[in-house]
């Protein structure tokens, strides 16, 4: 039986992982939860200003986090942190949508793909600066895809594609089995990868 939105709130523990970082630490990765609005807003002020030249968001701020926690099983969003079970400070964010927006679909038709919103999804990565380039996104990888397989998605697409001059992103994606199916003008008019892979 596949999951729906609402198991992230109901039923959290079968989208919860425990993994050790390649440096020793231990993270959860696990659904946001309403109470999460202090420890995202400590993540989201902390990302420097080139981590968000690519994580594009329009504020990264407590109201942003309010945002993400109030949109908890509603919408499509289904967001997921990773907290180092020491520090309790979170590591990682990681957000899918579970629909497929008209732009997107227009856009893949383009390139002969023809995406379905029940078994394609949309998925997001950001990593805290201070772990990036140690292999976080590596390890949290395969949950990503686990995720992905449990709500019955065949596909996932880069939520907004991925800035063609975000070249350490665009390589951890090609080692991740992620394709470059076309490109495309996205957010600031910056040239934009489109990329996909299966499940
Ligand atoms: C892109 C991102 C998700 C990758 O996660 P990460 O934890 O930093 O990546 P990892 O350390 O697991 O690295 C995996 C692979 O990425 C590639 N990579 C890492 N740093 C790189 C760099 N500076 N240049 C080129 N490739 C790089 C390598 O192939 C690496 O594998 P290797 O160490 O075996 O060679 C993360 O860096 C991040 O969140 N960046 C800022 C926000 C962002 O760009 N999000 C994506 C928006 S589309």
């Amino acid at each position: 039986m596949p999951l729906s939105l609402s198991d992230g709130e109901k039923n959290p523990q079968v989208l919860t992982f425990k993994s050790t970082l390649p440096s020793g630490e231990e993270v959860v990765f696990r659904p946001i939860e309403a109470v999460d609005v202090k420890l995202l807003t400590e993540f989201l002020e902390g990302l420097s200003e080139q981590t968000r030249d690519f994580y594009i968001l329009d504020s990264y701020d407590s109201a942003k986090a309010q945002e993400f926690c109030d949109a908890i099983n509603k919408y499509d969003k289904l967001r997921f942190v990773a907290i180092n079970t020491s520090t309790k400070k979170v590591v990682a964010l990681v957000e899918y949508s579970f629909d497929i927006p008209e732009g997107d679909t227009k856009r893949f038709l383009g390139y002969g793909i023809t995406l379905n919103s029940k078994t394609d999804c949309r998925m997001g990565p950001c990593i805290a600066d201070d772990y990036q380039k140690k292999g976080v996104g590596s390890v949290l990888f395969p949950h990503i895809v686990d995720i992905a397989r449990k709500f019955n998605k065949e596909r996932i697409i880069l939520w907004g594609g991925v800035f063609e001059d975000n070249k350490k992103a665009i390589t951890f994606y090609s080692k991740n089995g992620f394709k470059k199916v076309g490109s495309f003008k996205g957010t600031k008019d910056a040239s934009t990868l489109d990329m996909m892979r299966e499940v």
